[in-house]
């Protein structure tokens, strides 16, 4: 598996697991299944509340921690300076873990005006040993620049949404010229429509692969790391085999058109969204 290298000197890999909807039992079961599988990165979130759910299959998997990189988020809820350093601890506690390799602003919340005050807590939190990484999740060029101006540090990761009906091409660039490695949230549109749309299905035929694995693919040829979720082993499988084969910049070129200016799932736009 292939690291990215992060502007903090820290590496990642380049494909994780994601875990909303994982929760209780058959989350920590669908989890210990992932790593079993070889998923070595794992994403989950406060506002996810598997956070002990993610700890518990860590633990039960037997996997060493430190051949694992775990990534949370903090809910906007918490941007206040103390809250942000509270949360945290409070998310390490549950997932019985004594930091986090990755952690992220959930959503930038720009209404509020808090996410510079959390941003800060973050890079306290760093300098803690509370977290190895740093990052921001839906931030856009306004709130990365923002960062830069007030703090002079720039996030590690922006993850956002990320997938064939979207495919971010601005954003990705903004990221990419300042030194952000993009993370994939929605890879797979989550399950949506565009796992049935009939380019993707003409390319899963030639390339003998699923539509999954060709969306996969060409989120990993675009320089970016998708994390997708699945509660099956069968397709947790299914989706890290993407490293067997190569799409051609023409077919690349091909998915690239399918994005809409309205595509993403939920129109959740950071501009206007808030989230909590
Ligand atoms: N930062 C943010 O704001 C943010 C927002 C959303 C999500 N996330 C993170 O990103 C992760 C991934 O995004 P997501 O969960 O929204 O969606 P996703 O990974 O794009 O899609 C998950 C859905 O696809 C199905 N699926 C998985 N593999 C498949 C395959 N090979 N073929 C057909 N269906 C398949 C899953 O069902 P089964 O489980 O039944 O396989 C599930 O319904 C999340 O779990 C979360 O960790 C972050």
């Amino acid at each position: 598996m292939f690291m990215y290298k992060l502007n903090d000197g820290q590496q990642i890999p380049d494909f994780g697991f994601g875990t909303y909807k994982l929760n209780g039992r058959t989350g920590v079961q669908s989890i210990v299944s992932a790593i079993n599988n070889g998923y070595t990165m794992i994403d989950t979130a406060y506002n996810y509340e598997n956070e002990g759910t993610v700890g518990r299959a860590i633990s039960e998997s037997g996997i060493d921690r430190d051949k694992l990189t775990v990534t949370s988020k903090l809910p906007g809820r918490y941007y206040a300076y103390d809250d942000a350093i509270t949360a945290l601890q409070e998310s390490l506690y549950r997932a019985h873990l004594d930091y986090f390799d990755l952690y992220l602003l959930h959503w930038p919340n720009p209404k509020k005006g808090m996410y510079v005050e959390a941003w800060q807590a973050l890079i306290d939190a760093q300098k803690f040993g509370l977290v190895k990484s740093i990052g921001v999740c839906n931030f856009l060029p306004e709130h990365l620049e923002k960062l830069q101006k007030e703090t002079g540090i720039l996030p590690a990761i922006n993850q956002i949404e990320l997938h064939p009906y979207f495919n971010q091409k601005s954003m990705r660039d903004f990221d990419h010229d300042n030194g952000i490695v993009t993370m994939d949230w929605s890879p797979l549109g989550r399950a949506s429509a565009v796992l049935k749309n009939p380019l993707l299905t003409a390319l899963g035929e030639k390339y003998h692969k699923s539509v999954g694995q060709i969306i996969l693919r060409w989120e990993h040829q675009l320089d970016t790391i998708p994390i997708p979720k699945s509660a099956s082993p069968v397709r947790q499988r299914e989706n890290m085999n993407i490293f067997d084969f190569e799409i051609s910049n023409i077919d690349m070129e091909k998915i690239n058109a399918l994005t809409k200016s309205d595509g993403r799932n939920k129109d959740q736009d950071p501009a206007v969204y808030e989230e909590f």
